[in-house]
């Protein structure tokens, strides 16, 4: 048991949860996708530095899309140089091999490939059928593993789709499977619309083992639309998983996804890891002073609970 300082939880140890978590940070790719105006590449730059000297290690910094799909991140080219010589992990969403030209030209060490679990989001996100983007995806990862780069692969709609409702867990088994054996490193369980609870979740990571899927290759990626996102982490925690997605400040959703609200934030996470006594590298002062200053520059304030609490501390 370790002593609170002012504004951090008492750190009491629980059973059964790892001792270190790596927070893999989205908020400057799946948050940014989402603002409805442009935030200008020296901000994203900045932002991305600023993430980087709070402790976050691994970064995802911005897409090679269609420009026209997600205008939000068409100055990928723009930004990556200048972001690339932090020594941090800088992973960036590849949907084709377009993509992948476009992030390997710029020296890219690690991409994402972002499959669904659903038809219905396949086509709304990549205008492809489920089949037609895993087959998209292949040459992709192949190409990506030749040239020694680190490949994760998403799987969107893992726990609920708009359009479609609830997913069967062995649809979502299928589609990790498919993208585990085409090589990708390891996967992130997208519950997009933040429809996950915490039996659910165990659920799926259950079932995933049971179909030859190691807990180590897999994340969690969880979007906090019904408050469930911490819950659902402790769930996964319990079950052994030691990657989890979270987005500074909470800022998220996703363009090609109805309903669709922000990640779970950042320091949220980082408040309940540490109050569990688990590693994670990261400085929540300077990262609650680096949201504040994000949400300084998009006219709004952040909807992190942790932010909101400890920034209004005086
Ligand atoms: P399409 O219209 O079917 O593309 O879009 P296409 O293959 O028919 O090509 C049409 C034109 O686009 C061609 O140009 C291509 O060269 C060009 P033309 O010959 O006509 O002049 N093109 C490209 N240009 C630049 N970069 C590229 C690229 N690809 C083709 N990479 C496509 C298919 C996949 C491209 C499109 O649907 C797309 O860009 N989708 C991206 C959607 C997206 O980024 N969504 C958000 C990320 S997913 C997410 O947020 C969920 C996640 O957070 C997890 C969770 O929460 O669940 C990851
Ligand atoms: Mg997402």
């Amino acid at each position: 048991m370790t002593t609170p300082e002012l504004g951090l939880p008492m750190a009491v140890p629980a059973q059964g949860l790892p001792a270190a978590v790596r927070i893999y940070e989205v908020g400057a790719r799946d948050g940014l996708q989402n603002e409805k105006g442009t935030v200008p590449t020296e901000v994203k730059a900045e932002f991305i530095h600023r993430l980087a000297d709070a402790g976050l290690t691994t970064i995802e910094a911005t897409s090679f899309v269609h420009p026209k799909w997600v205008p939000q991140l068409a100055d990928a080219e723009q930004l990556f140089p200048r972001v690339s010589e932090l020594p941090v992990a800088l992973p960036v969403l590849v949907p084709n091999e377009r993509g992948l030209d476009r992030a390997l030209a710029l020296g890219a060490r690690q991409v994402a490939v972002f499959a669904s679990a659903t038809e219905s989001f396949a086509k709304a996100n990549l205008n492809r059928t489920l089949d037609e983007s895993l087959a998209m995806f292949e040459p992709v990862v192949n190409r990506a593993k030749t040239e020694g780069r680190h490949v994760r692969g998403y799987i969107s709609m893992s726990f609920g789709d708009p359009w479609e409702g609830a997913v069967p867990i062995p649809q979502v088994v299928r589609v990790c499977r498919a993208l585990l054996d085409m090589g990708c490193d390891e996967l992130s369980l997208g519950d997009t619309i933040g429809v996950a609870t915490a039996g659910h979740v165990r659920a799926l990571l259950s079932a995933l083992n049971e179909a030859g899927v190691p807990t180590h290759t897999l994340g969690v990626h969880f979007h906090d639309t019904y408050g469930q996102a911490l819950a659902n982490t402790l769930a996964a925690l319990q079950h052994g998983i030691t990657t989890v997605d979270a987005s500074a400040g909470g800022l998220g959703g996703c363009p090609y996804a109805k309903s669709a609200t922000g990640n779970l934030a950042t320091e949220d996470l980082v408040w309940m890891l540490r109050g569990l006594g688990i590693d994670t590298g990261v400085d929540l002062d300077r990262l609650i002073t680096t949201s504040v200053w994000m949400a300084e520059q998009l006219g709004r304030p952040s909807p992190s609970r942790t932010v909101r609490a400890l920034s209004h501390k005086e």
